[in-house]
């Protein structure tokens, strides 16, 4: 088994604290059994000190029953014994006769036991001399000789034995009292180290409790957040300083929780994906049915026409040079038609259109196609052209070869052309004009077109240049399928120009503004 030193800061921790609650107990209990081991020293000491009275009242009593000869001198002497060696264990400590363990008496009350022994020993002294081993009398109740005192001497002796040990009782007393109360004061004093131990002991416990509580915060923590993932919020973090095991965990945690984020992120991308990829094709599905539906009703009309026209002539209603017109016209609408719906298809499969690129005088174009419509002008209906600019604020008046840009000659011409088709069909009366400016620095060619008809219907101006995009002002039908100026936007795009359109701010007519880089830039 191989066996692995875990080296854990967390424990450590917790170890050190536990180490430190352990000591202040050990230390609390040797410091309180000192000092009741103190106290019960002293009460030992009390106990041998009220002893003295007692037994110093037992050398006076058998001093006395061996002065009235009732008992004799060993009972005396033992009496004494016992006096002199409850006064020397006072003193010194030691073992009593039952095992009992003595302190020494504390040095602040050896005065008052040399006072007491000095009153014993001059006590004993007296006994000694003048009671056990007075001077021999004959005696007068018996031949031989006693150690009985005489009368009178018995009774001094006695007198004299009383006072003498009642003041060995007296300082006894006091000596009693005295550890006595220095037992009280002691034990008084236990109680309150106790109490400050006891107090001390819960306040490190709760110091403790409170430590590992702090340490074990990211835990809590930890355990929320992953029941907030269990409920499925994965927006959850956990802040935690420090650089030990449960920092590292807290730490391991967040990134987890971040991962699991991108990977269901990721997921439901996943997901998603072929629902959107699912939406955009229903969407280009339908788009194509519309523009089918569009497109094939379109073409109903010129070919009706056609037919019509052929079944006139057919029945003989009119003539065939009628007839011929009528048919060149709405094939000319139809070849018209077929031409923009081909173009439609190329810009919406991104193939584009294609462009064969080369100089091109915007000016000439212009002129061109004005000339080409002021033939079929209608009545009340003018065209005119301001060609080079008319000294406007940012567009300089130049010469015509100024004005030159890289161009499909062809489709410039479709795309001038729809607008300025569009301002004849949306004019009734007044003047179209077309002008043709360029800027200051020579870099940007501009052609507006200006018409006073019925201006742009509100509500088609931001979708203008979508396809299938039209409306009729008033009652005339005058719009057509709504592809001319999407496959203009389309040829202006591609020559890396711009094209808006706005109503006139007088109220009547629009204005649509084509800009398209010149030579100078392209370059
Ligand atoms: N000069 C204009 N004055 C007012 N409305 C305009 C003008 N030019 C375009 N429009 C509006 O914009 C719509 C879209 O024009 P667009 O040229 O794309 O289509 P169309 O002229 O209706 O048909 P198509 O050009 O395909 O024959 C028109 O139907 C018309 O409502
Ligand atoms: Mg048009």
């Amino acid at each position: 088994m191989i066996k692995q030193r875990i080296n854990s800061k967390i424990t450590t921790k917790i170890g050190l604290l536990v180490s430190v609650q352990a000591i202040f107990i050990i230390a609390s209990v040797i410091i309180l059994s000192h000092f009741e081991s103190q106290g019960t020293l002293l009460g030992n000491s009390v106990n041998i000190a009220g002893k003295n009275r007692f037994l110093t009242s037992n050398v006076l009593i058998q001093t006395e029953e061996y002065l009235s000869g009732f008992s004799n001198v060993s009972a005396a002497k033992a009496a004494m014994d016992n006096l002199q060696s409850n006064l020397l264990q006072l003193k010194e400590g030691g073992h009593s006769s039952v095992q009992v363990e003595l302190a020494p008496l504390p040095p602040k009350y050896l005065h008052l036991w040399d006072s007491i022994n000095n009153r014993w020993q001059a006590y004993k002294g007296f006994i000694i001399n003048n009671i056990i081993k007075p001077t021999p009398v004959v005696s007068l109740f018996s031949s031989s000789t006693t150690k009985s005192l005489s009368t009178v001497n018995a009774a001094a002796a006695k007198k004299e034995s009383q006072f003498m040990a009642s003041e060995i009782i007296n300082l006894s007393n006091s000596l009693t009292a005295d550890l006595g109360n220095e037992v009280k004061n002691n034990s008084q004093n236990l109680i309150l180290l106790e109490i400050l131990l006891g107090a001390l002991n819960i306040a490190i416990v709760i110091l403790i409790f409170y430590l590992v509580r702090k340490m074990l915060t990211p835990i809590f923590a930890l355990t929320n957040a992953a029941s907030e993932i269990k409920k499925g919020n994965l927006d959850v973090s956990i802040v935690h300083k420090g650089n030990d095991e449960l920092a590292i965990l807290a730490e391991s945690f967040n990134s987890m929780a971040s991962s699991m984020r991108n990977y269901i992120e990721k997921q439901e991308e996943l997901t998603l994906q072929p629902q959107y990829a699912n939406k955009e094709l229903n969407r280009k599905d339908r788009l194509k049915d519309e523009f089918v539906g569009i497109a094939s009703h379109e073409l109903r009309t010129p070919v009706q026409s056609i037919l019509g026209f052929a079944s006139l002539a057919n029945n003989g209603q009119i003539g065939a040079k009628e007839a011929c017109k009528g048919v060149l016209l709405e094939a000319y609408r139809l070849q018209q038609l077929t031409n923009d719906l081909l173009d439609v298809t190329r810009i919406k499969s991104g193939s584009s259109l294609t462009f064969a690129m080369e100089k091109v005088r915007v000016n000439q174009i212009i002129l061109d196609v004005v000339n080409v419509v002021k033939a079929n002008l209608k009545e009340g209906v003018s065209i005119e052209t301001k060609i080079g600019g008319n000294g406007g604020d940012s567009i300089d008046d130049n010469n015509n070869n100024d004005m030159e840009i890289y161009a499909d000659k062809g489709r410039i011409i479709q795309a001038i052309s729809n607008i300025v088709g569009n301002a004849v069909k949306f004019t009734a009366t007044g003047t179209i004009i077309v002008q043709s400016n360029l800027s200051n620095d020579k870099k940007r060619v501009e052609i507006k077109v200006s018409d006073s008809g019925s201006g742009i219907a509100e509500d088609i101006l931001p979708n203008l240049f979508d396809k299938f995009v039209t409306k009729t002002l008033g009652n005339e039908n005058k719009s057509g399928t709504g592809l001319g100026l999407y496959i203009t936007k389309a040829i202006i795009n591609a020559h890396k120009g711009k094209i808006f359109a706005y109503n006139n701010k007088q109220g009547v007519g629009a204005t649509f503004t084509i800009v398209i880089p010149t030579i100078h830039e392209d370059r």
